[in-house]
């Protein structure tokens, strides 16, 4: 089984309309990767991203959705309007938005269900904090928060979506987990969804995330069960993000 590798930009609360433009010119010097990839962009910048990543072949998404329809959810964005605006992915439960604003497995479901019924593609994020992996809850862990989602939605559905693993200790300090333990949890998931449906796990796209930087992408990118990568740090600079696709 071959799944198209899957590469995407967690841009988080970065950019402006200027650093945006120039990442897309940077970007469009390149030549195409021959996998799919993606950019994440803040919410106000996703109608300036969107005929920007159009021409440079990349996909638009954004990094959070509000799980209700639409009505009095103040500063609150609904699948639909992202659907408006044409966007494709949207991440789901990502680890800052689980600790720092307190989304819960059940809200993180709830928003995939949203997500789907409009259409769009989620990218649903699971991970395990330092001390979960020191007292060896990680693939308990995963396991629930993912569990959550196919109890909300089922398992079939993850065939529109890919999994991000992000092991919390991972983002953004640099110390990316080793392909050896990355792989480790990738094919639990795979097993966990496979316990549901055996086809859905075989096309699931698993991605790896956490400090992936052009010189460790390549041995990531290499375990039978990691399928791309979510990319933060790195994906501010359409150079890295470039070679991290090619890798
Ligand atoms: P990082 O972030 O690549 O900067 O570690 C990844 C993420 O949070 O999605």
């Amino acid at each position: 089984m071959t799944r198209q590798r899957l590469v995407v930009a967690n841009w988080k609360m970065n950019g402006s309309l200027e650093a945006n433009a120039a990442w897309a010119e940077g970007w469009m010097r390149l030549e195409r990767p021959a996998c799919e990839a993606a950019v994440c962009a803040p919410f106000v910048y996703l109608a300036q991203m969107k005929p920007l990543l159009a021409q440079a072949g990349l996909g638009l998404g954004a990094q959070n959705v509000s799980q209700h329809a639409a009505g009095a959810y103040t500063g609150e964005v609904s699948a639909q309007m992202l659907v408006d605006a044409g966007v494709e992915w949207v991440i789901i439960g990502h680890s800052e938005r689980r600790t720092l604003f307190g989304e819960t497995n059940a809200v993180v479901a709830s928003k995939v269900k949203a997500a789907l019924a409009a259409g769009l593609k989620p990218i649903v994020c699971v991970g395990e904090t330092l001390q979960e992996r020191e007292s060896s809850q990680t693939l308990r862990v995963v396991e629930e928060q993912l569990g959550a989602v196919i109890s909300e939605v089922g398992a079939k559905a993850l065939a529109s979506c890919a999994v991000a693993y992000e092991p919390v200790w991972a983002i953004g300090t640099g110390k990316s987990a080793t392909p050896e333990i990355a792989q480790h949890v990738h094919a639990a998931l795979r097993d966990a969804v496979a316990r549901f449906d055996v086809e859905t796990a075989r096309q699931l796209r698993i991605l790896y995330g956490g400090s992936v930087k052009p010189s460790n992408a390549a041995e990531l990118f290499a375990q039978p069960d990691i399928d791309g990568g979510l990319i933060g740090g790195a994906a501010l600079k359409s150079e890295d993000f470039h070679a991290i696709c090619a890798a």
